[in-house]
């Protein structure tokens, strides 16, 4: 039997970055998942290190003020979710101190200045797609920092037509000769479905009508693939059946994106997004724009209508060829991409040395060769740094203040409601 732990009473202060609660015991920080500011509890020390404790949360004595009764019933057990028993306020203030105190504390910034949370307009339904995990008959979403699979019917981030795909989903496992590690499900802006059936390790072949499995799961299926996880941990395409990508609506603008490339996974923020880069693009009469990590060139074909002309560099090969194909729909002659990993296409950067670059590069942020090119581009102005990981971010915006880069203000955007997850738009001007 696992040993009980030490318990004592703990009042929560705030929130931190990985979503759980910072109390002190004694002056050490002691951490809490599923708490709120104001709360205080009786906590149970599940880890001691030599400047903070982790602990789980017993019993709550008094309530924060930011406490609401979770939507979902699996809230606490299934690991999407971190924040489901906060006001949705309350998550928006703690995204901003958050994205505040990395800016302090590793970004090295005295006062940030960081502009108010731009919310998300609704906290439920927001999410087009889900990485929705297989194991034995089980059909869901891992627990935290966990392998094992919550089998669950109802998801409330996802959109309204994938929300209860779940049952639907393990139908479809009836009929598959081998049981999937993964089912990925993607629906587009149009309602148009497209769903990843991947394996791990050895599976048999099979060839389902589309019909059929559209019928099986009740959406607007218009394609489906078959996968296997390759080498470095992505799903690589077997075969797929239907049509492999769908569209994006985003206010004037159109995307094509394929089943294999990157879409920002907030329907409602995605708008907003763009909105909030091409202001910087629209501020000055810029030359040449640099995008890197462009993807499907969400941002690229926007920022392309207020500059002289811009250029996109990006990784995925289909999602390079959706951007070759949305700039021509979206009527833009002064815009070119290059399938390029960022690292690989630096001497294409210095080359061209564009006055304004963005980047959105994944979790990991940039390395310090990215950096030092960027910072010596001859006609640099800004850059637009977009960032899911503050961590990273504040790393990187240290980084550049070394090289003469520095940031002037961030906005944060809420991609991502019920999770500590946050998104910043840093603007950074070159000084030297
Ligand atoms: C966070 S997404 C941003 C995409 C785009 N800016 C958008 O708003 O839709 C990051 C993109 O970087 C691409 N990527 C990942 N590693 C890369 C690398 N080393 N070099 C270039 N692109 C990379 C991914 O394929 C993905 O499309």
């Amino acid at each position: 039997m696992k040993q009980k732990g030490k318990q004592f009473k703990l009042r929560i202060e705030k929130l931190v970055h990985g979503g759980k609660g910072l109390g002190r015991l004694n002056g050490k920080a002691v951490f809490v998942p599923h708490v709120a500011p104001g709360d205080l509890i009786i906590a149970e020390e599940t880890a001691r290190k030599n400047s903070y404790s982790e602990a789980r949360l017993v019993k709550i004595l008094e309530r924060g003020k930011g406490r609401v009764k979770p939507k979902c019933p699996y809230f606490g057990k299934c690991g999407g979710c971190d924040w489901q028993h906060l006001k949705y306020s309350e998550q928006v203030k703690a995204k901003k101190q958050i994205v505040e105190e990395n800016l302090q504390k590793i970004g090295r910034i005295k006062k940030p200045n960081v502009d108010e949370v731009i919310p998300s307009p609704s906290p439920w339904n927001y999410r087009n797609r889900a990485q929705i995990k297989v194991k034995a008959g089980k059909v869901g979403f891992f627990a935290k920092n966990s392998h094992f699979v919550i089998d669950i019917d109802r998801c409330p981030l996802l959109k309204e037509d994938i929300e209860d795909i779940f049952p639907k989903l393990k139908e479809l496992l009836n009929l598959l000769p081998t049981q999937p590690s993964e089912f990925h499900v993607y629906s587009s802006g149009k309602d148009e479905v497209l769903l990843k059936i991947v394996y791990q390790g050895r599976f048999k072949r099979f060839e389902l009508p589309l019909e059929k499995v559209r019928e099986v799961l009740k959406v607007n299926l218009v394609g489906y693939g078959i996968y296997k996880t390759g080498k470095e941990g992505y799903p690589e395409r077997i075969e797929f059946f239907g049509r492999d990508f769908t569209y994006e609506p985003v206010g004037k603008f159109k995307f094509r994106v394929s089943a294999d490339s990157f879409f920002q996974v907030n329907r409602f923020q995605v708008g907003n997004l763009i909105e909030k880069v091409a202001r910087v693009a629209m501020e000055h009469q810029y030359m040449l724009a640099g995008d890197l990590y462009c993807g499907v060139g969400t941002l690229t074909i926007p920022v392309g209508r207020y500059v002289h002309r811009a250029f996109g560099v990006e990784s995925n090969f289909w999602a390079v060829s959706d951007a070759l194909y949305n700039k021509d729909i979206n009527g833009l002659r002064n815009v070119q991409f290059f399938c390029r990993e960022t690292e690989e296409a630096l001497k294409i950067i210095r080359d061209y040395s564009p006055d304004l670059v963005i980047v959105d590069p994944p979790r990991s942020g940039l390395n310090d060769r990215i950096i030092k090119t960027l910072a010596s581009l001859p006609r640099l102005k800004k850059i637009v740094y977009v960032s899911c990981e503050p961590s990273t971010l504040a790393r990187d915006v240290a980084t550049f203040h070394h090289y003469g880069i520095n940031m002037e203000r961030a906005k944060v955007l809420d991609m991502f409601p019920q999770t500590y997850h946050v998104e910043t738009i840093a603007i950074l001007r070159k000084v030297r």
